[in-house]
């Protein structure tokens, strides 16, 4: 895999805008086998787990066609219902067509998921409300196999452990077609939820309480369902990483695209740990104007802070004055950019579930791994606030779910590059490449 290449000290400034939620996106497409027929979504990002995704699709012989950020999904009577494995390992979330396949043909066989690295992550909630929704569901070493009863899936109410996002999104899709009134209780509230279920009722399906924590599906005829146009929800993700990278090295910067709804939280955070921040529809203002204090983060299903975005704060509190904590509760294993982040000066050290990051301490570039997209751009952030230059390796992780990074950070006055992952960051040649140059 390629690297990117960090030059520290830039000041960022300007305008940024953030492409569809890869998160939302990749569900939608998902959804779109639940009706024959031309879907079309809009505002696509063009990433890899996106194209992994569409290989999915594709294997169950769904055409599907990209122009521009716009994707058609062109669903044929006749799909596959198997996912092998060389496709599921690729893309863990992947797992979301066992509800529509199983909505729409009664049965699925899904090998056995993959996905980053971010420690155990269980499918088991997904498996218990199929079966609640009447599925018979069988497990081996190598795959999943679901069937529903003869008479198709029948609704039920399931009250989730846990807030699983793809939980929710699965039995969401399973029960828009499942025979009375399914009622999904501790379900998932964030915005990708609430996008999906706007499509999903486009398509024709009845659904309430999208966004809360009760979700109420009237099942109705799968031949009643039809194909639909759904403009992909901004990603909130990204807007929230570029809010970061205001935050930790403005001038300003303006991140367009987005709801600020969906970025309560970490904005507030940045507020509170000095940054100005500032917000519009669709749009928000991050400028540093002052010295970062130290804050305490505890990531918390929607509307708590999201987990995706707690590598990011990582770096930028450790450049904060003070002892900051931060407390992961969704991954038991979203820890690992804190030895990377070591490894380029940071004073950090973990207890548990537990960073305890003091600041701020003075980053010195040099070469470290994405170990997941996340920390990926989590490290970018680092490097453009280290001295020297910073090599961030695996950098392909970063592109399965940020369109063109490298581009948007220079167009904000950062210098990033990408280069063949062999090359030491010692050897950094300053005058770096227009971005998005392949060396
Ligand atoms: C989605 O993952 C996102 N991925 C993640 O984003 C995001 O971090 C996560 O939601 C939380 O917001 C996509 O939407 C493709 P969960 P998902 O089900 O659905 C455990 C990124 O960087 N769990 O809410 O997998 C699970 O192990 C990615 O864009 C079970 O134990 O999240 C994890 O610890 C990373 N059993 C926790 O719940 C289950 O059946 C959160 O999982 C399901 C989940």
């Amino acid at each position: 895999m390629d690297a990117l290449e960090v030059h520290g000290g830039a000041t960022l400034a300007g305008e940024v805008g953030v492409a569809g939620a890869k998160n939302s996106a990749l569900k939608l497409m998902a959804a779109a086998l639940l009706a024959e027929g031309d879907t079309r979504l809009e505002r696509v990002p063009d990433i890899a787990d996106v194209a992994a995704m569409r290989a999915v699709l594709e294997h169950l012989g769904v055409a599907v066609a990209r122009d521009g950020e716009t994707l058609t999904c062109s669903v044929g009577p006749g799909l596959r219902t198997d996912t092998p494995p060389h496709l599921v390992q690729r893309l863990r979330a992947s797992i979301v067509v066992l509800g529509p396949l199983l909505a729409r043909h009664g049965h699925a066989r899904l090998a056995q998921p993959g996905g980053c690295d971010l420690g155990h992550r269980g499918i088991d909630l997904h498996l218990q409300g199929l079966e609640m929704l009447g599925a018979r569901i069988t497990r081996d070493a190598d795959a999943i196999v679901a069937e529903a009863p003869p008479g198709g899936l029948v609704a039920g109410d399931f009250e989730l452990p846990y807030a699983s996002v793809g939980a929710t999104e699965n039995l969401l899709m399973a029960a828009v077609c499942a025979r009375g009134v399914t009622v999904i209780g501790n379900a998932a509230r964030e915005p990708e939820i609430v996008d999906l279920a706007a499509m999903l009722q486009a398509m024709g399906a009845r659904i309430e309480g999208a966004g809360t924590e009760e979700i109420r599906i009237e099942g109705v005829a799968v031949e009643d369902l039809r194909p639909t146009t759904h403009r992909v929800v901004g990603d909130r993700i990204e807007a929230g990483t570029y809010a970061v990278a205001g935050a930790l090295c403005g001038g300003e910067v303006t991140v367009r695209g987005v709801d600020p709804a969906h970025l309560r939280l970490p904005l507030e955070k940045l507020a509170e740990a000095g940054a100005s921040v500032d917000t519009e529809p669709g749009a928000v203002t991050v400028r540093r104007e002052r010295g970062l204090r130290a804050i305490d983060v505890a990531t918390l299903p929607f509307p708590g802070f999201p987990t995706d975005l707690q590598p990011p704060v990582t770096v930028l509190l450790t450049q904060a004055a003070g002892t900051a904590m931060v407390t992961e509760n969704v991954f038991d294993s979203r820890f690992r950019l804190v030895e990377e982040l070591r490894a380029l000066g940071a004073d950090a050290e973990l207890a548990g579930h537990h960073a305890i990051i003091r600041g701020p301490s003075p980053l010195r570039g040099a070469a470290v791994r994405a170990t997941d997209l996340r920390a990926g751009a989590a490290l970018v952030l680092a490097g453009l606030c280290a001295s020297g230059t910073t090599l961030v390796r695996d950098a392909a992780h970063i592109e399965r779910g940020y369109m063109d990074l490298p581009g948007k950070l220079a167009a904000l006055g950062a210098r990033v590059r990408r280069v063949p992952a062999s090359q030491p960051a010692s050897q950094a040649t300053p005058q770096a490449a227009p971005v998005g140059a392949r060396a």
